[in-house]
């Protein structure tokens, strides 16, 4: 089927949603709480645009889980647009005053800044959930979603050192705020209070690794046609071996 995106026609799935279809076109509509791999979480709703179905009524949506159909007209840019954004942003900024990475990022884009003095100048969690759909996506549940109303937080239970962490850093790399955050020696990793040892690559010898996330891999058979204990930099250029070798 087609849909009109800012005046650009754009071919699309029956299943697909609109965000969706305005990436692979190269038509950008800002937002934070959307993965392509963790589609359907909807929380910050900076993903707003207007949407007019074939002879319907025009409605300000929520790109990411708005579904396509046959000659949907969608502005992204538009004034209306354009204000409803800056608020949410002012909103999430409020919440979130250190926040950094993609919210820091539109907020200088769109000029959203600060105008009180925040509750906790130091937060920048936007409570997205993308971290905990990562986790929950790789088969664990180190994090959740924990308290209630104002003083809701991600953290792993009783804020204690999660068995279920497999310290992948899936939750970190997500996050849009840059809220999670973890250190790294030459041999150990720690995230969410707790230590890990890196394994070495099998080749160039560099760690890269925690072991539980090799376990991982192997037990999922995501590594079926790959060497786990290969680094991905060491991975990609066997791959280039490969295919000049089958040349
Ligand atoms: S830690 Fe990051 S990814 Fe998780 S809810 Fe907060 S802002 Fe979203
Ligand atoms: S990206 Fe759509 S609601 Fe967050």
């Amino acid at each position: 089927m087609r849909i009109i995106i800012d005046g650009v026609t754009c071919e699309a799935q029956p299943d697909e949603f609109v965000k969706t279809v305005a990436d692979r076109s190269g038509i950008t509509i800002p937002s934070l709480c959307h993965h392509s791999a963790l589609p359907g979480i909807a929380a910050c709703r900076l993903c707003v645009v207007e949407a007019t179905p074939a002879g319907g009524k025009t409605q300000t949506v929520t790109s990411c889980v708005y579904p396509v159909s046959e000659g949907l007209e969608i502005s992204t840019a538009s004034e209306p647009i354009k204000r409803l954004r800056r608020i949410i942003l002012k909103l999430l900024l409020e919440r979130a005053p250190a926040a950094e990475g993609r919210l820091q990022q539109y907020c200088e884009e769109y000029g959203v800044h600060r105008s009180s003095t925040p509750a906790n100048p130091e937060e920048k969690c936007i409570l997205c959930g993308l971290c905990v759909k990562a986790c929950e996506e790789m088969g664990n549940a180190a994090i959740a979603t924990v308290k209630r109303g104002v003083d809701k937080q991600i953290q792993p239970a009783f804020e204690e050192a999660p068995e279920d962490c497999i310290g992948c850093l899936s939750c970190a790399k997500v996050c849009p705020t840059g809220e999670i955050t973890w250190l790294e020696t030459h041999e150990s990793r720690t995230i969410w209070k707790k230590d890990f040892s890196l394994e070495r690559c099998s080749v160039c010898g560099k760690p890269f690794a925690t072991a539980e996330e090799l376990a991982w891999l192997q037990s999922k058979q995501v590594g079926e046609n790959i060497e786990v204990g290969m680094c991905p930099g060491c991975r990609a250029r066997e791959a280039v071996a490969h295919t000049l070798l089958d040349r």
